[in-house]
């Protein structure tokens, strides 16, 4: 920490004497601590004011304390705020309908629960009891929460604690285009990807697996979008293996990439079992596991989430929903994301150490690089850049397995104006740091 003023300060000291310090909330060099948010603002305890382009980690979807999420929220806390999964309150049901609406082919019941890891967990427990399989294929550099299965299907070293994991989880090659192993084009990368999960089921499985799951756009990963035909590629291979396909929308859902509702669909597959959480419900704490009847119905036995379905936070998503389709954010996202994308691009031929821009929709990375052909990951410049520009005004994220990759996700009903003047301070700030 360098030159934070005083309430900050002490605020942080308070703040590392009463909690955890591996939950850090150092996101440049210096924390940040927030007073209060409205649309696409975040002011500090020290009066600055921010644009922000990431919101809580692609959780404030569609801006912060948005009025009709924000009403349809009070309005339900006065009347009833808990019931527990033990009773039927019927934004529960309302909820579970529209999300069967809006998601692709047969899936059609929900399980509700508080979290994405929460989610990730449910997943996995319906795919095995469905399947009677064990084992479960996901891909390197995936992140899928912290319990212990969340924990253990996340394939980055930094964020798997205390050493104890499911061993019935594989981790297969991801198809990082940026990252080949040696100079492949795309269709050889694909072919070396599906050799490793050829070779993982003959080695590692008995040849049967309960699930592979993924995510289509790597997101902790640094927004790693796969390539088009991935799924479609490996698909009858995890099916033939007897498993269900998993996808991870906790990041990519609810319009983020733009022109769908699901990221999912831009790769033309049918998931068995999607997962949402984050922006669902603009910042209320949620989980969604969604299945095919077949599958949801094999998931038997007790089980029970107190918060699932909890009535306030059922009102946000449902709010937050209807306020996508309502007012088209996906089109939005993806108009707005291709005039990110052009000044993200222009700014990579003025900075030879963006070695790469990413991404789909309003979900736009920077990889950055030291300059040269060896591509070698630059995480101080990703954090100076960070620091450069809170400085002028405005949020933005960091992920990738190195630290090193930019992470760029406006609300989804940002305007062009404010696109434009985040893209300004970008520009001031690589400049700043180049
Ligand atoms: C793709 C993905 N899945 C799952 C999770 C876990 O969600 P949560 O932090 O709500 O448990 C995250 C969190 O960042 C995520 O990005």
């Amino acid at each position: 920490m360098t030159a934070t003023t005083t309430r900050t300060a002490e605020l942080y000291k308070r703040y590392q004497e009463a909690l955890f310090p591996a939950v850090s909330p150092l996101y440049g060099d210096e924390p940040l601590a927030v007073e209060r948010a409205k649309d696409q603002f975040v002011w500090d305890i020290e009066g600055k004011r921010y644009l922000d382009f990431f919101g809580g980690v692609l959780t404030v979807s569609v801006g912060h304390c948005n009025e009709e999420i924000t009403a349809a929220t009070v309005e339900q806390l006065h009347k009833a705020q808990h019931t527990s999964t033990l009773y039927i309150n019927e934004l529960m049901v309302a909820v579970a309908e529209k999300v069967a609406q809006l998601t692709p082919g047969r899936l059609q019941k929900c399980f509700f629960t508080s979290s994405g890891s929460e989610a990730n967990e449910t997943a996995l427990t319906a795919a095995r009891m469905y399947t009677g399989n064990r084992d479960v294929i996901t891909l390197r550099h995936a992140y899928s929460g912290r319990t212990a299965t969340a924990m253990s299907l996340t394939a980055h070293g930094s964020w798997r604690l205390g050493g104890v994991f499911d061993g019935s989880i594989k981790h297969v090659r991801n198809p990082y285009t940026y990252r080949s192993p040696v100079d492949l084009t795309e269709d050889e990368l694909l072919d070396l990807c599906v050799q490793d999960l050829e070779e993982t089921l003959a080695t590692v499985t008995d040849g049967k697996i309960a699930a592979f799951m993924a995510e289509p756009i790597q997101g902790v990963g640094g927004f790693i979008v796969l390539p088009k035909d991935y799924f479609k590629r490996i698909l009858p291979i995890v099916k033939e293996a007897g498993g269900v396909l998993i996808i991870d929308e906790v990041q990519t859902g609810w319009g983020r990439t733009g022109t769908h509702m699901c990221g999912i669909e831009h790769w033309e597959v049918m998931p068995d079992i999607m997962t949402f959480a984050k922006g669902m419900a603009n910042g209320s704490p949620i989980g969604c596991t969604i299945a095919t009847p077949e599958i949801a119905d094999a998931l038997q036995g007790q089980t029970f989430a107190t918060f699932g379905g909890n009535p306030v936070t059922m009102a946000a998503a449902l709010a937050t929903i209807e306020y996508i389709e309502n007012n088209r954010l996906p089109e939005n996202a993806s108009s707005q994301g291709k005039r990110l994308e052009t000044r993200l691009l222009a700014l990579q031929g003025e900075h030879t150490f963006i070695g790469d821009v990413r991404g789909m929709g309003l979900m736009q990375a920077l990889e950055l690089v030291e300059p040269g052909p060896e591509k070698r990951p630059d995480p101080k410049r990703a954090a100076a850049l960070i620091g450069a520009a809170r400085k002028n005004g405005l949020l933005i994220g960091k992920g990738g397995l190195y630290g090193n990759v930019i992470r760029i996700a406006p609300h989804l009903n940002v305007t062009a104006s404010d696109l434009d003047a985040g893209c300004d301070i970008i520009e001031q700030s690589l400049r700043d740091i180049a």
